[in-house]
């Protein structure tokens, strides 16, 4: 299985992982295979890749961190929140915000999931449509964050107002007019002022809920803070900002990073790295090391060559270790013919590093062949 770009499918191709909308409808199922018309239509959905069945790695499973049941879930009750949140009136906004414990319910789950996770490495594993980029995307950052909690070993209660806070970080924004928020091109210095006042909206509706703890709503509220006190709204610096701010603040912008947007591709994992990395004074960088650790920087289906001169895709990867990945060779990069199958683990073979990523356009032609 391979993460494909839409621009990249071919007829022909078939669908290795379902694809929803953002109200759970199943677009694609697997096993189907790709028609020309079915292509046309992810382009007009905005969808920007389909995990496809590949003569590479056909045995290679992409795994997600949590199942899908619980992504679709979380997704969906982001969304009502967030669509109800900007037709009611404000007073009721303490109703909303946890109706039913929904929210407790799939965080439980979420923590639960990643606790018992042997293995936590972070693959691209969803596939977002246009429409639901906000919703995924806050699902994306409490499922980051609360991985990165483990990591620095802090306790369920914690992990869960990290989540809580994660998942709402965007509240305000159904505050924000939309054609500000959607807007294509750069903002003008008002509308950035508006987009600005988002923590604040949202720390607001939070705090009216009576019920959240401080610690989740800060998360709304700081979320956009930087170390270095380039951020907003307050300015603030290093450890006036809540710790779990500083952990939303980083997944926050990672996940953003290696999003497809409207006016710019996705940046791969090991360029966002570098990107949070350059950026050293806006991120505590304790808590960034931790970040890292279970992120794959090559995620599995990645194409890459290897400091001894071969090509090969990527087939695991070991939590704590993300730029050591195991891989499945395909060819020599000075010959490019085909090599005997064998697999190098770069936590086994620790003189071999990563020298090159391919992009989808760079693939050599002979390893498209075989795809
Ligand atoms: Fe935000």
């Amino acid at each position: 299985m391979r993460r494909v770009s839409v621009s990249s499918l071919r007829p022909g191709m078939k669908v290795a992982k379902p694809v929803y909308d953002s109200f759970g409808f199943l677009l694609l199922n697997t096993g189907l295979e790709l028609k020309r018309e079915y292509i046309e239509n992810l382009k007009k959905l905005e969808v920007p890749a389909l995990f496809i069945v590949d003569n590479l790695i056909p045995d290679v499973d992409i795994d997600d961190v949590i199942l899908d049941e619980t992504r679709k879930k979380a997704n969906q009750l982001i969304r009502n929140i967030m669509t109800d949140l900007e037709k009611q009136p404000v007073k009721s906004i303490p109703k909303l915000l946890f109706a039913d414990n929904k929210i407790n319910i799939v965080l439980n789950d979420i923590i639960t999931q990643l606790l018992n996770n042997s293995n936590l490495v972070i693959n691209l594993a969803d596939i977002r449509t246009a429409d639901n980029y906000t919703f995924s995307h806050s699902v994306n950052v409490a499922v980051m964050s609360i991985t990165t909690g483990i990591a620095l070993g802090l306790s369920k209660s914690k992990l869960q107002k990290i989540g809580i806070g994660s998942l709402l970080h965007d509240l305000g924004k159904v505050k924000i007019p939309l054609h500000i928020l959607n807007k294509n091109g750069s903002l003008s210095v008002e509308e950035f002022e508006e987009i600005k006042r988002h923590p604040r909206y949202g720390y607001d509706m939070a705090r009216m809920q009576g019920h959240m703890d401080i610690s989740s709503a800060l998360i709304i509220y700081q979320h956009h803070e930087r170390m270095n006190g380039t951020g907003y709204p307050e300015g603030l610096t290093s450890e006036q900002i809540h710790l779990f701010s500083r952990i939303s603040a980083i997944a926050d912008v990672y996940d953003a990073l290696v999003s497809d947007r409207p006016y710019r591709a996705a940046f791969p994992p090991h360029e966002a790295f570098i990107f949070l990395q350059s950026r050293g004074e806006e991120f505590d960088q304790s808590i960034l090391q931790k970040f890292f650790k279970n992120i794959a920087a090559y995620p599995v289906g990645t194409i890459l060559s290897l400091s001894n001169e071969m090509i090969g895709v990527v087939v695991h990867n070991t939590a704590g270790f993300p730029t050591r990945p195991k891989v499945r060779i395909l060819c020599s990069e000075v010959e490019l013919e085909p090599l005997e199958p064998m697999e190098i683990d770069l936590m086994d073979q620790l003189n071999i590093v990563v020298k090159k990523v391919y992009n989808e356009n760079e693939i050599p032609e002979n390893i498209v062949k075989i795809m």
